[in-house]
């Protein structure tokens, strides 16, 4: 399957305020079904004020109005499900707003029953606050609560509070929240920050990590990033929770999926969230792809420890850009955005496209005044509404994403859209949405690319990437020329050519030796029929 990563305010605007919603995704699944995708990730609908892009809930079991309501959700996996075409919907355990009825409660005061329903603490001993975690949207994660005398806990905005999982009937009235959405006829969730569900009881400070605050592909603020993380997330007793997740998932009929946003820097720890008998996360996001530079021996070293990093009968899910992040297209620059899709398709693993990706969409310029992401507000944050402008659906006013009297768009559309577009690209024989398209028509034909063992090819050099990936008889060859530069690779072996990322050489017989263009990626088959 490919999993295509929706952002519902961004996708399309049904009712015509400006905003995406649960309608504009029903009439955006035509696309998706065209592209082959087998999967959409929502986005968060659930109700919520909006301040982290509905990642802070006050009802988990009921839609944001200004998305729709419960029976266009219905509607929804009805229409994709008739396309066959799977609906992941988010799960944000670790916190809520604050706003949730729940932590309205807990901190009316102390001896609320709902008190230990949050973490609350005193300050430290001689200390302002309880110890040194830095929240994502940067500062101090502790917020002082005047009414009643304590700091409560929010790992990343002031008005998202932790939940404290360590409280049974947190967990049970969370695990309560994927029954409804399972009842419902979701397929599966994506699990928000899995890998922070449980912190040291202790409360110990983190370490300082001195390497960590310049890293140029995640948007974190440098608060965030200056510390080792390994007291307020991925500690071990998380790990038990995510056991209780899957089993709720597994009592449902069908394939529930449990996908995991977690941190991936590290093999060893992520090959963990698989779950010692492989019944944690089925797919925990392996996010260092991202991180990693954007050449050869680089990339293949990354493909190469994934691969022996992935505990036997697991299987990995890849991405190289989310609604975190800055664009694809932006980091790579156009040319090499066409490389990366070559890759993610063919690599190891279910490919995550996000929205507008297979466009080349890039990151737009958000006015301060239209700033939607309120982790901008603090000193030093960086906005993420750049990468989550509206889809551009054709050369129309509002671009098509809202219809035509449509003002006060969630998002400035791009500068673009009268040439970048759906509608552009579909009739366009060598757009990048149509390079998406046959990648994935490609990949769907081949049981090596979509299920076969991967291995780095003899002839991956410092300039191109080059990996094999097999199944049974059948063989692909992928060369990535990851420069601006012509190359020559000498395979060694020959094959038909399946695919340029340039769509202009498909369908005859090449190698041993290929003579890549700048910017060239190309797909061959050299064994068997697939
Ligand atoms: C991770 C999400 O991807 C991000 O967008 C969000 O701000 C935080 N979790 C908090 O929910
Ligand atoms: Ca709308």
């Amino acid at each position: 399957m490919v999993l295509y990563e929706n952002h519902l305010p961004s996708m399309r605007d049904g009712n015509g305020d400006g905003i995406g919603d649960l309608e504009g995704l029903i009439a955006a699944l035509d696309h998706l079904a065209e592209l082959g995708v087998g999967g959409v990730w929502v986005g968060p609908f659930f109700r919520s004020p909006l301040l982290d892009q509905g990642f802070d809930i006050t009802d988990h079991c009921d839609v944001e109005p200004v998305f729709g309501d419960l029976a266009t959700f219905d509607r929804l996996v009805a229409a994709a499900h008739a396309r066959g075409i799977r609906v992941i919907v988010d799960y944000v355990p670790n916190h809520t707003s604050d706003r949730h009825p729940w932590f309205i409660e807990s901190r009316s005061s102390r001896t609320s029953p709902r008190r230990d329903w949050y973490v609350w603490a005193d300050a430290a001993p001689g200390r302002e606050v309880p110890n040194n975690w830095t929240s994502e949207a940067g500062g101090s994660v502790w917020e002082w609560d005047e009414g009643s005398g304590q700091f409560y806990l929010h790992s990343h905005l002031r008005e998202q509070p932790d939940l404290n999982w360590r409280n049974p009937e947190v967990r049970d009235a969370m695990l309560d929240v994927l029954r409804f959405w399972l009842d419902r006829g979701a397929d599966g969730f994506r699990i928000d920050v899995a890998h922070m569900l449980m912190k040291d009881p202790g409360l110990r400070d983190n370490p300082v990590d001195p390497h960590r605050g310049d890293n140029p592909w995640d948007i974190q603020h440098p608060d965030f990033a200056g510390q080792l993380h390994i007291h307020d997330r991925m500690h071990p007793d998380l790990h038990e929770e995510l056991r209780r997740i899957r089993a709720v998932l597994d009592g449902y009929d069908g394939d529930r999926v449990a996908i995991g946003e977690i941190e991936g820097m590290d093999w060893d720890r992520w090959a963990r969230y698989f779950g010692e008998h492989l019944d944690e996360l089925h797919l925990p996001f392996a996010f260092r792809l991202i991180e990693t530079a954007w050449e050869a021996p680089a990339l293949a070293a990354v493909l190469g420890e994934l691969d022996d990093a992935l505990p036997e009968g697991a299987w990995p899910i890849l991405a190289l850009g989310n609604h975190d992040r800055r664009r694809l297209a932006t980091r790579l620059g156009r040319p090499q955005a066409r490389v990366a899709a070559m890759l993610l398709l063919t690599a190891r693993g279910t490919p995550t496209i996000l929205y507008g990706d297979e466009l080349g969409l890039v990151d737009q310029d958000v006015p301060v005044e239209r700033r939607r992401d309120a982790f901008a507000r603090a000193t030093g944050g960086v906005s993420r509404d750049p990468t989550r402008t509206p889809m551009p659906w054709n050369a129309g006013p509002n671009s098509g994403f809202s219809p035509a009297d449509a003002r006060d768009l969630w998002l400035p559309v791009c500068v673009e859209y009268q040439t970048l577009n759906v509608e552009a690209q579909r009739a366009d024989p060598r757009s990048s949405l149509t390079l998406y398209r046959r990648l994935l028509e490609l990949r769907r034909a081949s049981a090596a690319l979509t299920a076969g063992d991967w291995e780095r090819h003899a002839a991956s050099d410092d300039h191109v990437l080059v990996y094999a990936r097999t199944a049974g008889a059948e063989r692909c060859v992928v060369a990535l020329n990851l420069t601006p530069r012509a190359r020559t690779v000498d395979l060694g072996e020959t094959g038909d050519l399946l695919l340029s990322t340039l769509l202009d050489r498909d369908g005859r017989a090449a190698g041993p030796v290929i003579e890549l263009r700048a910017d060239e990626g190309v797909l061959l088959r050299t064994g068997g029929a697939g």
